[in-house]
């Protein structure tokens, strides 16, 4: 059985408390990945510590020489590709061609974040007095607590460790306890391409790793992605240190099809948007609202095509959605699709729990879709997490993003149109973080901002150089070079 430590002060090392966890494949419960350090908070503590010390040197290397460590683990990454996409796939299902995506996207994401170590711009502007000089920096705020989901078990932490580091600050990341491997292999990375001992410190374990990361005293940063449930919980940990805290959460994002759609590439777009990853994504297109003139041809073929998806082992490459994470999340989905029924909403394929044969060993759900929704309803308001659809009918654009705007979360939306006018007036008043016209709710690019309004988030931005704005605070500087005192606002 393979044993995987946590990594503190360079080291990888055991938990004190000895205890582990074991990571199981959810398409095979037999296939155990490893066992991952169950940490406490003394192991917490240790990495906060070695991040503390770490931060007094890290903070003076140039950005530019950070970023090329970066740029060094970005090549790594890339080199070891398929290894790693394997290695997640086996850890949390989903099939190869997106685990594939997710190392892709931390690559792209490393490569950014390198490059911004030549570009950390500031302002220089002219000061209102003679002989004077004024500008501002960025400069970094210390340790950093990175906590991940694990629906994008390499793309998410570097997403936020990649920013954090370039800007000068250290590390302490907690990955969810169902892919910790992923984040193992993510940190060797670094470890391989030179960032120094206790830059970066990887704790794995439960929620009393967490809870410690977001009170801890010398904690400056916390950047969280998960439910807004527990998001809720880490604001309110981090409120009483004054941390600056970056949160990433729930969605229920929805694509909108008018009249005029080209159907059939709305419909591969709400496959790929509702089905992809399993439907564990926060982008995942989970509500799709429909013109009436085109619902019921609309329904019928994407009712067919979602039937058809091959549901399996993601390391098999003919299978085209892999299982739930896990069994609890299964019990959410089969749980929503009561919810579903029992609100009156017309289940039009899929709504069971696959058992037999191939699927006996795994978390395994058909794909499933509901039919004339009402928006009020639960299965159209709440965060499922799972292969899901609800589908709506309405009259007119107008009702369209009304529809879509009825829910707490503000992720991602897309609408698909030909009419110029319609998809103009859908990104101007959708109220989410990112909007996409003619292609589905999932797929951002690593140089823009993402994140989301409402319960989603709490109006930051990761990704883009809005990352940058997360992981370091503004300095503005005067240097008065007259030789005598010149008051501001004053000696005007
Ligand atoms: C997430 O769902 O948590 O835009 C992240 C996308 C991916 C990232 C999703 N690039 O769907």
């Amino acid at each position: 059985m393979d044993i995987y430590n946590n990594f503190i002060d360079g080291a990888w090392i055991p938990a004190r408390s000895r205890g582990t966890f074991e990571n199981r494949n959810p398409a095979n419960r037999d296939d155990v990945i490893g066992l991952f350090q169950d940490s406490s908070r003394d192991d917490v503590e240790a990495a906060v510590q070695a991040a503390e010390r770490a931060y007094c040197s890290w903070r003076l290397v140039p950005a530019p020489k950070r970023a090329e460590m970066l740029f060094a683990a970005a090549q790594i990454i890339a080199a070891r590709k398929e290894a790693f996409a394997r290695d997640m796939t086996r850890e949390m299902g989903k099939v190869l061609d997106e685990t594939r995506g997710d190392v892709q996207e931390a690559i792209d994401m490393t490569y950014f974040m390198a490059g911004e170590g030549r570009r950390q711009y500031g302002q220089t502007v002219p000061s209102e007095l003679r002989d004077k000089f004024a500008m501002s920096v960025r400069q970094p705020l210390g340790v950093c607590s990175i906590i991940t989901p694990w629906n994008f078990p390499m793309a998410i932490p570097s997403w936020k460790i990649a920013p954090a580091l370039v800007c000068g600050n250290t590390v302490v990341f907690k990955p969810a306890t169902l892919t910790p491997l992923s984040a193992v292999n993510f940190v060797k990375v670094l470890e391989e391409a030179g960032i120094p001992p206790g830059v970066v410190n990887l704790v794995t374990g439960g929620p009393g790793v967490g809870e410690l990361m977001t009170t801890h005293e010398s904690v400056k940063v916390v950047s969280f992605t998960g439910s807004t449930a527990v998001g809720r919980v880490v604001n309110q940990h981090a409120a009483s240190t004054f941390k600056k805290t970056h949160l990433e959460m729930g969605g229920k994002n929805i694509i909108m099809i008018m009249d005029d759609a080209q159907i059939e590439l709305a419909i591969e777009g709400c496959l790929w948007g509702g089905f992809g990853t399993t439907g564990q994504r926060c982008t995942a297109a989970s509500r799709v609202v429909v013109h009436e003139q085109v619902y019921d041809e609309f329904l019928r073929q994407f009712t067919a095509r979602a039937s058809a998806l091959r549901v399996g082992d993601g390391l098999d490459d003919r299978t085209q959605m892999g299982p739930s994470v896990s069994e609890s999340q299964l019990e959410t989905v089969m749980k929503y699709v009561q919810i579903g029924k029992s609100e009156g909403a017309r289940l039009v394929t899929g709504g069971t729990r696959l058992t037999s044969g191939a699927h006996s060993k795994g978390w395994f759900h058909q794909p499933t879709v509901f039919g004339d929704v009402e928006p009020t309803m639960r299965i159209a308001q709440e965060e499922i997490f799972g292969p899901v659809v609800s589908v709506m009918r309405c009259g007119s654009l107008d009702q369209a993003i009304e529809i879509g705007n009825s829910v707490a979360y503000g992720l991602s939306a897309s609408i698909y149109t030909r009419d110029i006018n319609k998809a103009f007036t859908a990104m101007r008043d959708m109220y989410t973080g990112i909007f996409y016209v003619n292609a589905p709710t999932i797929g951002a690019e690593v140089h823009l901002p993402f994140g989301g309004t409402k319960t989603t988030g709490n109006g930051h931005r990761e990704a883009g150089t809005a990352a940058l704005d997360v992981f370091s605070e503004w300095k503005s500087i005067y240097v008065d070079f007259s030789g005598k005192l010149q008051r501001a606002q004053i000696d005007t």
